[in-house]
């Protein structure tokens, strides 16, 4: 009786029960010496299909009792009344799709309960990194301060230093928060996009005028190669945004890059796009990093990063932005060698 369905058990059932009152019907007659065939011509069928309605309805009004509780359960019927039990048909194996149903909804919710552990783990290490990164620059204006207060204010030698010191650990407070706070927009996009028609070669030499001191200092050479066959590289973007993932990416590579060393800005046609690549020949990135780079506060070498100033939030801003124009920034790199980061943009086209 194996995966039978309501209506095969009530097939069986009712042949049983006609065939026994047919008998009974017979012996009866038999009994009392009367044969009427008439009527045992009648029992058989009539006993059928009074059974066979008469278990249906019983087996239809069991099953939908037991098994309403546990689709009660699983889908909390109670505010999406019988919406599951509509589906339920007595040409099918109930008991089985019920348990399909339990299955489904407990792979489901575990599911569920791994995302929301996760969840919780994101945040509870965002909370951590956060207070960990500011933390640096407070102690540093308590430590300027208290050493101000406990006499070093009339110290010449000390007073104005100490103050532009803990001026610079302010700035650096706010610099995290600012990025913090757009990420935060990006991420609920909030921020508006102000997609209009960008000259990206003159962008990318605005952005190289205002860093090019940093490079100097490291005397690494910056190239702009345009593989496009126009002089002009015009994309559909946001200027400002885009600027800001130039400045980023590029004062990455110096930052990252090697004493002496060459950016590369290059530009190639990928017809309805533009793909954009800032390399450098610098320190590299180990492989296993490469997956997580573009979190929140993520650094490859935690100690030397924070040394260099960068609180690990120059990416995460990258990638938001791009991801807002719908494209993508992926990144190839040999440690030792140097790295690539690249991202597509849309292609301007006045058709
Ligand atoms: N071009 C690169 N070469 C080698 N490592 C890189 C490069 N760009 C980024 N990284 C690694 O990725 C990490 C994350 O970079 P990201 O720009 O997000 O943060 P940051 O530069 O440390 O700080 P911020 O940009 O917020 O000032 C860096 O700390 C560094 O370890
Ligand atoms: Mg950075």
């Amino acid at each position: 009786m194996n995966n039978l369905t309501p209506k095969g058990i009530a097939l069986r059932i009712s042949l049983l029960v006609a065939t026994i009152v047919t008998i009974i019907v017979l012996l009866a007659q038999a009994y009392a010496d009367k044969y009427n065939f008439l009527v045992i011509g009648c029992v058989y069928p009539a006993a059928f299909f009074s059974s066979y309605f008469g278990f249906l309805i019983a087996i239809e009004k069991f099953i939908y009792s037991k098994i309403k509780l546990v689709y009660r359960t699983i889908h909390n019927l109670k505010r999406n009344k019988n919406s599951n039990l509509k589906n339920i048909s007595l040409d099918t194996d109930i008991l089985n799709q019920v348990r399909e149903d339990v299955i489904e909804w407990d792979k489901t919710n575990k599911q569920e309960i791994e995302r929301l552990k996760d969840m919780e783990s994101y945040r509870r290490e965002f909370v951590g990194n956060v207070s960990h990164e500011l933390k640096t620059p407070i102690f540093n204006i308590q430590g300027y301060l208290l050493t101000l207060l406990e006499g070093g204010l009339y110290d010449e030698k000390i007073n104005t230093s100490y103050l532009t010191k803990a001026n610079k650990s302010v700035e650096r407070m706010i610099a995290i928060i600012e990025d913090l706070d757009q990420i935060t927009k990006l991420e609920s996009g909030i921020i508006e996009m102000n997609i209009q028609k960008v000259d990206l070669t003159e962008l990318t030499q605005e952005v190289i005028n205002s860093i090019d001191i940093t490079a100097q200092e490291k005397k690494i050479k910056i190239k702009i190669i345009n593989h496009t066959n126009k002089p002009s590289v015009f994309v559909f973007a946001d200027n400002d945004k885009v600027s800001q993932v130039l400045v980023n990416l590029i004062v990455n590579s110096f930052k990252y890059g090697k004493e002496g060393g060459e950016t590369k800005i290059e530009f190639f046609d990928m017809d309805e796009h533009i793909l954009v690549e800032v390399s450098d020949n610098g320190q590299g990135i180990p492989e296993e990093h490469h997956a997580r780079l573009f979190e929140r506060f993520y650094r490859t070498d935690k100690g030397r990063a924070r040394n260099a100033g960068g609180s690990g939030l120059g990416l995460s801003i990258v990638k938001h932005i791009i991801e807002a124009h719908e494209q993508t920034i992926n990144v190839r790199s040999t440690p030792n060698e140097g790295s690539t980061f690249s991202f597509t943009l849309k292609k301007y086209s006045n058709k």
